[in-house]
């Protein structure tokens, strides 16, 4: 497949046949996401791949997305600075003491090593979806996965056969994306656009619904924010 039509037929697969990827696909999809860019090399990411059907089932149940269960297969990806700390123990030296700016790099290439691997799977014929939802439990996660502390699970990202093939989805557009030279104020008119373009988000209409019950006041993202925040103290992050 071309590149610009990998990148133009992958889209969030939520339904999956219940078959296996053959192992060879398993590594290359795995081998794209070792070579993504990762910032001075440090390799700030880490990812668990689930193949434990009990682990997973439970991952699933908790965080209630069921395409994680039904996929072939679920990687959970890190913010990995356990195994940089690790590194310069080995060789005598210490990880930085302000460690927030090492997180948000970390979240960089973790989505970086993931998004090649989902563009891997697209190209290879196979689906896959990001797994936020890991936000909702991840006290649950860091012990069902063991994780050391400087390590935090960002996202998964689950992959399998599809067994659905959906439109793809509406996306801002292009000039509200992208800004020339310098940032750009939108008019009410472009808000208004905004809202006409992405209503076909759903079969409602209602983006704004979307909207307000991820990042509107009291959203998801409330206490995600609260938990994360007490959890890299916890873990040594921050
Ligand atoms: C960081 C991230 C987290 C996501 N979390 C979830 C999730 O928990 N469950 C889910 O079904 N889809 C999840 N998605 C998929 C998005 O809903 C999807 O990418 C978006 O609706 C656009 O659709 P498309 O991927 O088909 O273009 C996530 C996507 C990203 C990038």
């Amino acid at each position: 497949m071309d590149f610009f039509e990998v990148v133009q037929r992958r889209r969030s697969i939520r339904r999956f046949k219940r078959v296996k990827i053959p192992e060879e696909d398993v590594v290359k999809i795995m081998e794209a996401g070792r070579a993504a860019p990762t910032d001075a090399t440090l390799h700030l990411w880490s990812a668990i791949r689930v193949v434990d059907e009990t682990k997973r089932a439970e991952i699933a149940r908790l965080i209630e997305q069921p395409h994680v269960e039904e996929g072939a297969e679920f990687f959970v990806f890190l913010a990995d600075l356990y195994r940089l700390g690790e590194l310069l123990r080995y060789r005598g030296n210490d990880i930085v003491e302000h460690r927030l700016a090492l997180f948000v790099f970390a979240a960089i290439d973790a989505a970086l090593a993931a998004e090649n691997m989902a563009l891997a799977a697209t190209a290879l014929g196979y689906g896959s979806c990001f797994i936020g939802a890991v936000q909702n439990a991840p006290r649950e996660l860091i012990k069902i996965l063991n994780l050391p502390k400087l390590t935090y699970p960002l996202f998964g990202l689950v992959i399998g056969v599809p067994d659905e093939y959906p439109p793809p989805r509406p996306r801002l557009p292009l000039d509200m994306l992208f800004h020339l030279n310098e940032y750009r104020r939108y008019t009410e008119a472009e808000l208004k656009n905004a809202f006409t373009e992405m209503s076909r988000v759903s079969k409602s209409g209602n983006w704004l619904r979307l909207l307000i019950k991820y990042a509107g006041r009291g959203g998801y993202f409330d206490s995600r924010g609260t938990t994360l925040e007490t959890l890299l103290k916890e873990l040594d992050f921050i």
